[in-house]
């Protein structure tokens, strides 16, 4: 059979008060219309037509060209919307699936629910509504039943009269039409209610009048919210999120505080793992087994191995081999490659570059486009110096060197395999392997210098013991 998709997208987005359209903003880490069409898309329809409209720059931004779009130049409602779709459907025999853009909790699972309620429903049978029993109803459509419980319209919230106001069942704006019967109702709405729009939801009570049953599929309220203003986004993020934590607990992740922890949709976790509060782990992260996740990490589009602990810090699309200590307060930038049983401890910050397993810089460093090799040793306050006012490029540290505290290790050099760096030298040139490189003005000791001076001034030098018995 042929099945084709609405999804309607051309909305103002006027409740969220913002120059986007609603249906680019990101929910666990997608966008909320690409939401829409991966459930279309494993749901097995691949024939997708987005109604757009000022904004539709953005929403092809996040979708592509495998996809048809329609411009809907003046929006006058939903009815209206998908009548932009005419020259789309025209001429199709099969089913027509129609969604809103603004509902990213709609699933594959609810798409093929209401196509299957097609093949068990009555030959005459023009659409299936998928519906939710909402706790509050306000501002849904809602859906009108007769006394046989068979739906005989939808009743837009504005235009409901007091005992339509009571009903708890709502209209999700997610439907499935028999495509020529959709078609033919569409050319019959009108716009004369409340808001002056041609509704898509009038086409239900047409049908039925046309002789033709329309059937409900009840689904979940939470998995057919849409998003219209910043509060119901922030629901959404809030339900869908704590989905994702829960597949990962059910899977082996403990997270200590579910209220407290982000987490995209596309990210994977290791069982064992611990997930303390504040983190938020970002695009395509993956994080090994036993690893420790500590207070306050951001984790986005990185590979972490097992064991490794992170702790208060920031990893950026980079590789962080296993059994590493992070933290706390490390940033490793984009592109580094990190190999296991590293440590980069309190303000080290690294960028594009490659770390050796056992190299350790615990505190107070920078590494940036460098390529440092294994059991390295930084010491504390170490800067390879990447950068000549023009171009960034770094150094090449080899294996088992010893860099003294407070070093500049100036790019390009090398600094052979085992040799040592004294403490405080600013590093010009390669330093060969197994020797001591030392790039600092060499120490002089002035004897006396503080007495001499003290009796130039005319004072008596007091030894420092006297004078605090003096305080
Ligand atoms: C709609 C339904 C309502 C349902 C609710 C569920 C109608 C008349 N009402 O109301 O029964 O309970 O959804 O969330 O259908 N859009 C266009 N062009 C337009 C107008 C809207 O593309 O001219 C798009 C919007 O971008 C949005 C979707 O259609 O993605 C729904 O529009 P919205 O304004 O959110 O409709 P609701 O008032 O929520
Ligand atoms: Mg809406």
């Amino acid at each position: 059979m042929e099945i084709s998709a609405v999804v309607m997208a051309a909305g103002k987005s006027t409740r969220m008060k913002s120059k986007h359209s609603k249906v680019v903003f990101q929910v666990s880490g997608k966008p909320i219309i690409q939401w829409v069409a991966d459930a279309l898309q494993e749901a097995g329809c691949q024939d997708q037509v987005y109604i757009v409209g000022e904004q539709q720059a953005e929403i092809r931004g996040v979708l592509g060209e495998n996809v048809a779009y329609v411009l809907q130049e003046e929006q006058r409602g939903t009815g209206h919307a998908v009548m932009q779709a005419a020259p789309f459907l025209e001429g199709r025999n099969g089913l027509t699936i129609v969604l809103p853009g603004d509902c990213p909790m709609v699933s594959a699972d609810t798409i093929k629910k209401a196509l299957d309620a097609f093949d068990s429903a009555e030959s005459n049978c023009a659409a299936i509504i998928i519906t939710a029993e909402a706790d509050d109803p306000t501002g849904y459509g809602r859906i009108i039943r007769g006394a046989d419980g068979n739906v005989i319209k939808i009743v837009e919230h504005k235009d409901c009269t007091e005992e339509e106001l009571k009903v708890r069942e709502i209209n999700s704006s997610m439907y499935v039409f028999k495509t020529p019967l959709l078609l033919s109702a569409l050319g019959r709405i009108g716009a004369n209610n409340a808001q002056k729009e041609y509704y898509l939801t009038d086409t239900i009570g047409i049908l039925i009048g046309d002789g033709y049953t329309v059937g409900a599929v009840v689904c979940d309220f939470d998995d057919t919210r849409g998003v219209n203003d910043r509060i119901q986004l922030a629901q959404v993020r809030q339900i869908m999120n704590r989905r994702i934590i829960e597949r990962h607990m059910r899977n082996g992740v403990e997270i200590v505080d579910p209220n407290a922890v982000w987490i995209h949709h596309a990210v994977e976790i290791g069982r064992d793992t611990v997930i303390f509060p504040g983190t938020t782990l970002m695009g395509n992260t993956n994080i090994g087994e036993d690893c420790i996740i500590s207070e306050n990490t951001r984790i986005d589009c990185s590979d972490i191995g097992d064991g490794t602990q992170i702790d208060n810090s920031i990893v950026v699309s980079s590789t962080i081999g296993k059994d590493c200590r992070i933290g706390p307060f490390t940033h490793v930038r984009a592109g580094c490659k990190i190999d296991d049983h590293v440590t980069l401890g309190a303000y080290v910050e690294v960028k594009e570059s490659i770390i050796g397993e056992y190299t350790r810089a615990r505190h107070l460093t920078y590494i940036g486009d460098s390529k440092v090799g294994r059991n390295v040793n930084f010491g504390c306050g170490t800067v390879t110096c990447n950068f000549d006012g023009q171009d960034k490029v770094g150094c090449t540290i080899e294996d088992n060197v010893f860099i003294g505290g407070n070093s500049n290790i100036v790019s390009a050099v090398v600094l052979g395999r085992d040799c040592y760096i004294a403490a405080g030298s600013t590093i010009t040139t390669d330093v060969p392997p197994l020797s001591l490189g030392i790039g600092r003005s060499k120490q002089v000791n002035k004897d006396k210098w503080v007495a001499e001076k003290s009796r130039s001034r005319g004072e008596n030098y007091i030894k420092l013991d006297d004078r605090r018995s003096e305080v």
